[in-house]
């Protein structure tokens, strides 16, 4: 399964068509219509962008400039004036969408709620009203830390609305992780629950606020806003905490939306990197909206009539993207469930599919995977022929995944579209488009029209088909982030220089190594950096190492990935001991804890290994690479000459 490596899976030769029948019914018809689009969009890219711009959005004033690159920093539709709350809400309402179901919520224990676009946009509006009445004003950052029930969408618009920037930040993160972001973001409120449902557990998150909140640890947070969702007790600090049921009674449902400058902050969201704390990835109004509905629209053939379906967290971009902005500002149907599949509910998804009619379905290999592992009779046992299209998302897809999701979930006749992507470029980069692209399983295909993507060498030049390179893009997309909240140098530093520019050409590059085949597809071969993709979600081998070295028995750690048939990859950690401290089964499982303490359970150690001493270079420089062919059980490949002391990689062997 994910032990496939990029050999196998450049051998994989299956191409799948999609049916005349459907691509007479797509948006994208055909493969000669991509590549007009395609060369249009590469040629005059402002032009392209433009028209899109003027015929799926509303703007409250036209821009002056569609681009200013002043490289590596872009801006979009200058001058541009816009909400992106009032094009995912408001002018659905001059329209029959008015009634049209925009929120479908399924919470764990079988709760549901419908929110119309009329009704989304009252609650909107009320939230927004009570941020106001908190005093957040426009420029106001708001975190926003809540399990998936409709609040954290509505939370998301009502800041939109107001032109509060917000940060959210996914409810499996630790208080310790919440706090980073929040003194990061110098955020001014917080929008929490007392917790949520998930896999027949209470998380409890309203605790973890107040940890983070605790000693003035974030000092710019002046309120805490508090969804009522388990009904568990909390504590609720008078003159900071405020029920949101209490202040939504208060407050008038009329609140028009701010006029944002196309460049107006949106949002930050954090993401891992190879050094330091997360960073901070800024996206922006105008060009984030477009690129968001946009892609979402051709890559998902997205109609009137589709009741589509992502499982992200909102907590991460694939949420942001794909579940609140993109569907919304198309005036889709977008389905939300709180929980995940379980031992007591194996089936839950394929029961959602069927009771709603899911028609467009959107997940991650690593949920497919263990999906496989449950068996296919759950899904078997439902009806699930209102599907029409399958999409994955977050780490490559190994093509046995890829078949099962096939023939088991798509009954052999949904197209697949396996869309590759990062938090840093907002949207959908390259992905086939589902009636004009015919699939590979385990290729992306080829990029969306607008995206000069390419795979190169470490000097900028294109490698030869089937060569191994570094996956980068040569020209601006309006998706794109803008900067590091806090520290454009950073940007520049992570995206831009590591491939150097030349003769004026930039080249952004964001760590992925790739390959294209003999037709231009694209074959992710996953990171090249120092961040390892658990389930899909990008962990820095730094935040790990720091989670580790702040316990009290460790005196350094290194962490590496392995590969995990389910989660694709974990962690895996070789840990030397302070003075008097004895490795013991005792020390790990508490090492482990720590680790899931200080960040989340998704970075919880799956192995640990303690060590005398860590294998170095003369310079000090920790060999990630040995210690990853240790932690896997390979042999150790490539030069070892640097190594400073080879007796540490002979003793590393034999424990
Ligand atoms: O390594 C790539 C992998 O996920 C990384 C981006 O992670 P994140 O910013 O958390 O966003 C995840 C959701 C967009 C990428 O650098 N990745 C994402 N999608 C794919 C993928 N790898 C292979 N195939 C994909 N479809």
């Amino acid at each position: 399964m994910a032990e496939s490596t990029i050999e196998s899976i450049l051998e994989e030769k299956r191409l799948f068509n999609p049916s005349q029948e459907f691509a007479q019914q797509a948006h994208i018809k055909s493969k000669q219509e991509y590549q007009q689009l395609y060369e249009q969009a590469k040629t005059n890219p402002e032009q392209f962008w433009a028209d899109l711009a003027e015929k799926e959005l509303d703007w409250f004033q036209k821009w002056d400039q569609t681009l200013d690159w002043q490289p590596p920093f872009a801006k979009w539709f200058v001058g541009g004036k816009l909400n992106i709350s009032y094009n995912c809400l408001d002018r659905h309402l001059q329209t029959w969408r008015k009634n049209k179901a925009a929120l479908i919520w399924e919470g764990e224990p079988g709760d549901t709620r419908t929110y119309t676009y009329a009704q989304l946009h009252r609650e909107v509006c009320l939230m927004a009203n009570v941020l106001k009445q908190l005093g957040v004003q426009k420029g106001d950052r708001v975190a926003i830390y809540l399990p998936m029930i409709p609040e954290a969408a509505i939370a998301m618009l009502a800041c939109a609305r107001i032109g509060a920037p917000h940060s959210v930040v996914f409810g499996g993160f630790s208080a310790e992780a919440l706090k980073t972001r929040l003194v990061d973001a110098e955020a001014k409120l917080v929008i929490t629950a007392d917790g949520g449902f998930r896999k027949d557990k209470v998380v409890s998150l309203k605790p973890e606020v107040d940890k983070a909140l605790a000693n003035n640890g974030a000092p710019s947070v002046e309120n805490v806003l508090v969804v009522q969702r388990t009904e568990e007790k909390v504590q609720m600090e008078p003159g900071r905490d405020h029920w949101w049921h209490d202040l939504k009674a208060g407050v008038s449902a009329h609140c028009p939306p701010e006029s944002m400058d196309s460049e107006d902050l949106l949002f930050i969201l954090y993401t891992s990197g190879t050094t330091g704390k997360p960073k901070g990835v800024v996206h922006t109004t105008g060009g984030y909206n477009l690129y968001t509905h946009t892609t979402l629209k051709w890559a998902f053939d997205l109609k009137e009539t589709d009741v589509y379906w992502c499982t992200a967290d909102v907590g991460w971009i694939t949420g942001h993207s794909y579940i609140v902005y993109g569907p919304l500002s198309n005036g889709a149907t977008t389905v939300m469930y709180e929980g995940a599949p379980r031992p007591s509910n194996p089936g839950c998804l394929w029961d959602i599919v069927e009771k709603y009619g899911v028609t467009i379905f959107y997940t991650a290999p690593t949920a497919i995977r263990a999906l496989i592992k449950m068996g296919e009779h759950h899904p078997n046992a439902r009806d699930l022929s209102s599907l029409r299209i399958l999409g994955t998302v977050g780490e490559p897809i190994n093509p046995e995944a890829w078949m099962w999701y096939h023939r088991i979930i798509g009954q052999e006749k949904c197209p697949i579209v396996d869309t590759w992507w990062q938090t840093e470029t907002g949207g959908f980069m390259i992905t086939p488009l589902p009636g004009a692209i015919p699939t590979k399983p385990g290729s992306a295909a080829l990029p969306f029209p607008g995206i000069l993507a390419d795979v190169v060498d470490l000097d900028g030049n294109p490698v030869k088909p089937n060569e191994g390179g570094y996956l980068v893009v040569k020209y601006p997309w309006p998706g794109m982030m803008r900067t590091v909240y806090g520290d454009p140098d950073r940007f520049r530093r992570t995206y831009w220089e590591h491939i150097a520019p030349k003769d004026g050409q930039y080249f952004y590059f964001a760590g992925d190594g790739a390959r294209k085949d003999d037709d231009g597809y694209f074959w992710i071969m996953g990171r090249v950096d120092d961040v390892i993709n658990v389930s899909g979600h990008r962990l820095g081998t730094m935040e790990v190492e720091s989670a580790l070295v702040s316990h009290p028995a460790v005196a350094e750690a290194a962490v590496v990935g392995r590969k995990d048939e389910m989660k694709g990859e974990e962690v895996f950690a070789f840990v030397t001991l302070e003075g008097d401290y004895q490795g013991s089964d005792d020390l790990k499982q508490e090492l482990k804890q720590h680790v899931a303490n200080e960040i989340g359970a998704i970075a919880r150690p799956g192995d640990i290994r303690f060590t005398d001493a860590l294998p170095k270079t003369r310079s000090g420089k920790i060999m990630r690479r040995l210690l990853r062919n240790l932690a896997s059980g390979e042999e150790v490949a490539g030069d070892t000459s640097t190594l400073e002391d080879r007796s540490v990689l002979d003793k590393l062997r034999g424990g």
